[in-house]
């Protein structure tokens, strides 16, 4: 039997693979940026597939303003939820990460934790656009997803979910340049040994 990847994926999310993203504490990609300086108080920053909202929320109370987008509704749902508990504000909007509902050069620092990992490649392609499109000259992506050096990459290596420091260059790299060192992040949930790559982008 021909072992199906998304599959795998799927029962992985529903066996409790997202409790690893529904805490509330941000993780380091956005505590980063704000410990570099990267976004202070009044810095117009979009979280692109929030999730539950543990990052947004997080960088609002920052003093960041802050939009944030998640195609999954129920997971928006929550992450205003606890925004209203924490009193803090974010601009929760239903949208796809391909088609962003926002003026040309509205944001100094794009936030993408984990979300174009998820994504085919079509939806790649047009939210690298549509990020070129949205962060302003000199703004910042700060980028997280799996890398190929993740362990299921073998077991699928035509996946969109899985790329490595050379595939965002090729994917980015007209419109963003890579600042400093990408970090590689390896973590276990449960069984599962998970690699990431963090990347720092900065708009041309
Ligand atoms: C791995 S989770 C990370 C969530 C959040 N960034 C965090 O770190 O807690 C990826 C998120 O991207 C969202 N997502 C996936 N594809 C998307 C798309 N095409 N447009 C917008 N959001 C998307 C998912 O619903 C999920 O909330």
């Amino acid at each position: 039997m021909r072992f199906n990847f998304f599959k795998f994926i799927k029962m992985d999310f529903e066996n409790g693979e997202n409790l690893q993203w529904e805490g509330e504490e941000p993780t380091s990609l956005a505590t980063d940026l704000v410990d570099k300086g990267i976004v202070k108080e009044g810095t117009y920053l979009l979280d692109m597939g929030c999730g539950f909202g543990r990052n947004s929320n997080w960088l609002a109370n920052q003093g960041a303003i802050v939009d944030a987008i998640n195609i999954n509704e129920e997971e928006l749902g929550k992450a205003k939820e606890r925004a209203e508990g924490l009193g803090v504000a974010v601009n929760y909007v239903k949208a796809d990460a391909g088609s962003l509902p926002f003026v040309d050069s509205s944001f100094d620092v794009l936030l993408d934790a984990g979300c174009t990992h998820m994504c085919d490649r079509e939806t790649q392609e047009k939210s690298v656009k549509e990020a070129a499109r949205v962060v302003k000259q000199g703004g910042y992506i700060q980028y997280f997803g799996f890398s190929k050096e993740h362990p299921s990459y073998l077991r699928n290596p035509n996946s969109s979910q899985f790329r490595d420091l050379e595939d965002i260059k090729r994917q980015y790299g007209e419109y963003f340049e890579i600042v400093g060192e990408p970090a590689r992040k390896e973590w276990t949930h449960g069984n599962d040994k998970h690699i990431g790559l963090e990347i720092l982008m900065k708009r041309k």
